[in-house]
């Protein structure tokens, strides 16, 4: 029986745990592909993400189709018992389609226009495209409507990629038409767009352009609906594929491959027009920090899915070739990374791609088969191994993530701090949820990502890094959970202005003053590579960086204070008492030690405790009944489970155990 939690299943045919990778058989002469087949399930491959740049292949020109090769390739597949992730085939024009309206381009800021010879080419509100891109999505539809092979569709790929924003004139008109919306009247746009400043006023709105290249910088309340607007348009492209296909096979689930913490497009609103999410990870093998940042975007897409299971739909099995230094990831770590996305809710390992590519801008990308003979490749080996270790781990399908702590994440107030002209030029969202979700990693406490206006009663501490734009309903929301008894943790800069991108006036941060139980005075951003003593109330010593404020306390306690320069003895650190909650307030970035102690501290009076003791390197999640052990570190562990649950288990070095599941024995390749 599927449980509910399970994603959505085909008649019984998405297999419980996928394995596999985009396929790209157009590439390749028709007896690779059967070669593809029998190694795919030597792999235990049971499922591929078909024909994702194949549009000039299916349709070679306006009156053309070819379906033949396509049709060969899914009859193989499915003789072969491998189902098919369809691509809509729609993330790379054809030539033919640009040569012949070429205002389907997309243009820059700065007027450049963009040409084919790539990829995704094309401008989100482009009428030509828009047209074309569901005309093929209708037709592939109708042509593989009820094709034993077809179990999930993979509208597009990775939207936004390359060409978040489109700045030409079907664009602009395409804004005007979307501020019209937004704003009624073309008085109310100037009173949002705040345009008294440096003489913008607009007098109708054919005077509206994108915030195209400026002697300085454009209107900044432009700038935020523009990016509104620009996610909204690429998810319009999504939508109108998604209808045909839903019109044509309503019992097949829908995806798009999403990009971790991609800034452009707004995720809230993609997932929940989406049947699974899916989600394409890169991190940098030699970053150290890289398997936390994997983590935390394992636990974005949880979130997103509002907890279902989730698809991990590209990574490399090796090294990718898009930076500057492809560095492999050494043995054994592409298996723990696998590893870890399950832990964190993920039904699906997937790479890009099967079989390295023999041509083209990605040759030197990794796969699971690669350019050499499969025998001599270890990357084959490890390939084969871990399918068929998750071929017997079945029991894991559909269990859920169970988290007592909330990030609040929302892609408008990243926008928002991120435009130009602020304080600080180095207040970076991403750099102030890691300061947070590090600690948390580094003491094994599981966190979901909400948005501001989510019910956040379900949690026992919400943390919010930081909340630059705020609407009202946000800050009331915010309120009512530490008044009902939440706690809340926020950082500096929070509460500072609308969704305008107007300042809230009256003294920061004014719609959560009372809340946290401070005004803010005024800020004190610092330069890079400075740091500035802070000392907490029992006498330890911190380091505050990036910022620091002058804090006026109104009935929050100082937990700690600066301790040199001109704030010495000011607040750096306080808490609040607010109904029956409690609001503590960093006003600056402590160093990562002190952000893990603190949050201990926090989570100890919220009543959240981490999933287990383990030593550091180790990563624990747990996962329904099952309690994931990850070893980052290059030397075995002990993990200390309790009496309860069998004393200790050692992990080895880049290695994983289940608490409560086997890990099917390793028999060699
Ligand atoms: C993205 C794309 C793939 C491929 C990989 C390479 O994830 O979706 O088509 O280009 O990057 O890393």
């Amino acid at each position: 029986m599927d449980s509910p939690s399970a994603p959505p299943k085909v008649n019984g045919l998405i297999p419980p745990l996928i394995y596999g990778g985009d396929y790209n058989p157009d590439q390749w002469t028709e007896d690779v592909w059967r070669e593809d087949v029998r190694l795919m399930q030597e792999a235990g491959v049971n499922l591929v993400n078909l024909a994702i740049f194949s549009w000039s292949r299916i349709q070679p020109s306006e009156r053309e189709w070819s379906f033949e090769w396509l049709d060969r390739v899914m009859d193989l597949l499915h003789e072969g018992g491998i189902r098919v992730d369809l691509a809509t085939a729609t993330a790379s024009p054809p030539p033919w389609l640009a040569h012949a309206h070429p205002e389907m381009l997309p243009v820059l800021a700065d007027g450049v226009r963009l040409w084919p010879g790539a990829r995704q080419h094309y401008c989100p509100s482009s009428p030509v495209y828009r047209h074309a891109a569901h005309r093929l999505a209708e037709t592939m539809a109708e042509h593989y409507a009820g094709h034993p092979a077809l179990t999930m569709w993979h509208v597009g790929n990775e939207y936004g990629c390359h060409v978040p924003a489109c700045y030409c004139d079907v664009s602009a008109q395409a804004f005007r038409e979307w501020l019209k919306r937004r704003h009624g009247t073309i008085a109310e746009l100037n009173r949002a767009w705040g345009t008294d400043f440096w003489s913008q006023r607009y007098s109708s709105w054919g005077e509206i352009l994108p915030p195209r290249r400026t002697p300085t910088w454009p209107n900044p309340s432009q700038q935020l609906d523009f990016m509104r607007f620009s996610s909204d348009e690429l998810l319009e492209c999504y939508e109108l594929e998604r209808e045909a296909l839903q019109r044509h096979t309503p019992e097949i689930p829908i995806t798009t491959n999403f990009m971790s913490f991609f800034k452009p497009l707004d995720y809230w609103r993609w997932a929940e027009r989406e049947e699974v999410v899916s989600n394409d990870s890169y991190p940098d093998p030699s970053d150290p920090q890289s398997g936390m940042r994997a983590a935390m975007a394992g636990d974005l897409m949880r979130s997103l899915g509002r907890g279902k299971p989730w698809i991990l739909m590209e990574q490399t099995t090796s090294r990718v070739n898009w930076r500057e230094v492809n560095v492999a990831k050494t043995p054994g770590q592409m298996r723990l990374w696998s590893y870890q996305a399950m832990a964190r809710g993920a039904d699906g390992i997937m790479f890009f791609q099967w079989r390295q590519s023999p041509a083209g801008a990605e040759k030197f990308h990794g796969a699971m088969v690669s350019h050499g003979p499969v025998d001599t490749s270890p990357v084959w080996h490890e390939v084969k191994a871990l399918g068929r270790e998750i071929r017997g781990l079945d029991r894991l399908a559909g269990s859920r993530v169970k988290a007592h702590v909330a990030i609040v994440f929302d892609w408008e107030s990243w926008w928002a701090l991120e435009l130009p002209s602020k304080p600080s030029g180095r207040l970076r969202l991403l750099d102030q949820v890691e300061s947070y979700y590090a600690a948390m990693f580094d003491t094994n406490v599981t966190a979901d990502f909400a948005r501001p206006v989510d019910d956040l009663r379900a949690y026992r501490l919400v943390v919010a890094p930081n909340l630059y734009l705020v609407t009202d309903q946000a800050a009331a929301n915010l309120r009512d959970y530490v008044q009902d008894g939440g706690h809340l943790a926020m950082s500096f800069f929070s509460g500072i202005v609308d969704a305008e991108e107007h300042i809230l006036l009256g003294g920061y941060p004014a719609p959560l003053a009372d809340l946290l139980g401070v005004r803010v005075i005024d800020w004190f951003p610092l330069p890079a590579d400075t740091r500035l003593a802070v000392r907490f109330e029992d006498g330890s010593p911190a380091e505050g960086e990036l910022w620091s404020e002058l804090i006026e306390p109104a009935g929050a306690e100082v937990l700690a204070t600066f301790a040199a320069g001109s704030l010495a003895a000011r607040p750096a650190v306080t808490r609040n008492h607010f109904g029956k909650g409690t609001a503590t307030y960093l006003g600056t970035r402590l160093d990562r030690g002190t952000m893990s102690r603190l949050l201990r501290l926090v989570c100890g009076a919220a009543g959240v405790n981490p999933v287990i003791e383990a030593p550091p390197g180790v990563e624990a999640v747990s996962r329904g009944e099952f309690t994931f052990l990850l070893n980052h570190g290059d030397s075995a562990a002990n993990v200390e489970l309790g009496p309860e649950k069998g004393g200790t288990i050692q992990v080895g070095a880049r290695d994983v155990a289940i608490v409560g599941l086997e890990i099917p024995e390793q028999t060699s390749a």
